[in-house]
């Protein structure tokens, strides 16, 4: 008999997600128990299983009747702009209008107008407008999130950002991952002189990032280097001394790429071991295929084109053909998708790239962890991992996907301890 804290038992559904990450046409495989439990000690997985097997090798110390719910990994959301300061609603209304979001950029609005409203913002206020964000993510179901800096672009504002997710990853009690993103855009003081800037970020803001390294690997987090790979943006070149001096000071690697137009950012992440490509609307068909030989995750973020009101989305199915190892992230920000809900993004993602509910679960767990490195901690259910999971107040877990604006979770449980109580859906 082991001993354990916490049984989750009789769940219609128990979804382990067991097994890895998934390449390709694996990516729906569920490892789905009927009436299954879990059992948790000390904040980690002991058991998964059918309940009358876990049942009759554990004792525990509290239970949770999970009847007639899905029991499933904590989401894992591998993209997301979480810290910043103010709104863009304004931009909204103008896109709206007709201007769209690259002409907004050049115009200096954009990502600069959220620079401005960052820059002017002090840790504090980082920190207390980020919060409710994080909170909100947790409610819905997202145990564990990236998020980049980005919106500082010069070297106090960017610190700013990462101590501003240092201070929140120690909250907790979600876990968090941050990304170091100051090739974001290039600020209004370097327009016209991209690289003068990117001999800042690699001579300056990186070097003076990389000395908070081991700060998160003694929590035993990784930290990235993003870099926004785009016409308007950082060319492929740009792109590519930004990386590898990241590379060479200890940072993992993503790309923002093929947002808007397919330049090469999506080899480039390949090439160079990235652990993710982002984005990935407009891929050319020799980088998808690099893409399913490759170990770099492709995420899509399907509320991106979304927000935007675009109808192109990530060729998902192509990716899943190639054999690539596919995720799903919200890309939360300001200026294009103002969405912590990652059952939203599971329903954008089942209606236009065309994945399957089960598909959708998969990507936004296991292998959203793959995508940040943490898939030997997170996204599935198995003995040795955190104890990050959900109780939905629905029995079937294609209701996830089907549904959608709304709240399927019921129970968030982190790291062992139930952390959100949600009102009865009432479903
Ligand atoms: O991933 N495209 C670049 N970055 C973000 C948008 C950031 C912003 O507009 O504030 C994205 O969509
Ligand atoms: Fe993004």
């Amino acid at each position: 008999m082991v001993e354990c804290d916490l049984l989750i038992h009789s769940a219609a559904q128990l979804l382990t997600l067991a097994g890895g990450p998934r390449r390709g046409a694996q990516l729906g495989a569920l490892g789905l128990v009927a009436d299954g439990a879990v059992a948790v000690r000390a904040g980690r997985i002991v058991r998964a299983g059918p309940t009358a097997e876990v049942r009759a090798q554990v004792r525990a110390r509290a239970e949770l009747d999970a009847r007639g719910r899905v029991v499933l990994p904590g989401f894992v959301d591998p993209h997301t702009h979480a810290v910043w300061a103010g709104d863009r609603a304004h931009e909204f209304e103008q896109r709206l209008a007709g201007a769209t979001y690259m002409e907004l950029m050049a115009a200096g609005g954009g990502i600069m107008s959220t620079v401005r409203q960052t820059r002017a913002a002090g840790l504090d206020q980082l920190v207390a407008e980020t919060r409710p964000r994080l909170r909100r993510m947790l409610a819905h179901g997202t145990t564990t999130l990236e998020a980049k800096t980005g919106y500082g672009l010069e070297l106090d504002a960017e610190l700013r950002q990462l101590d501003a997710l240092e201070q929140l990853a120690a909250e907790g009690p979600w876990t968090l991952v941050p990304t170091f993103l100051p090739a974001h855009a290039v600020p209004a003081e370097y327009a016209g002189r991209a690289d003068a800037y990117v001999d800042l970020v690699v001579d300056t803001l990186l070097p003076a990032a990389a000395a908070r390294l081991p700060r998160w690997a003694a929590r035993n987090l990784p930290v990235f280097c993003d870099v926004f790979c785009e016409d308007g943006a950082f060319t492929v070149a740009q792109a590519r001394r930004v990386l590898e001096r990241a590379r060479d000071l200890g940072f993992g690697l993503k790309v923002h790429a093929d947002e808007f137009v397919g330049l090469g950012g999506t080899a480039l992440a390949v090439e160079l071991g990235a652990a993710s490509a982002d984005h990935l609307v407009y891929t050319p068909e020799a980088d998808i295929a690099a893409l399913g030989q490759g170990a770099t995750v492709a995420v899509g973020l399907p509320g991106t084109p979304f927000g935007l009101a675009q109808s192109d989305y990530t060729p998902a199915q192509k990716i899943i053909a190639a054999g690539g190892v596919l995720a799903l992230a919200s890309d939360l920000n300001p200026g294009t998708t103002w969405c912590e809900n990652m059952q939203m993004v599971l329903a954008l993602a089942c209606r236009y790239m065309k994945l399957t509910p089960s598909q959708a679960i998969a990507a936004a767990t296991i292998n959203a962890a793959r995508a940040v490195r943490l898939e030997a901690e997170v996204g599935s259910l198995e003995p040795g991992k955190q104890a990050d999971l959900l109780v939905l107040a629905v029995g079937d877990y294609r209701q996830l996907g089907y549904r959608y604006g709304g709240n399927l979770v019921q129970t968030v449980i982190k790291a062992g301890r139930v952390v959100v109580e949600n009102a009865p859906a009432g479903a």
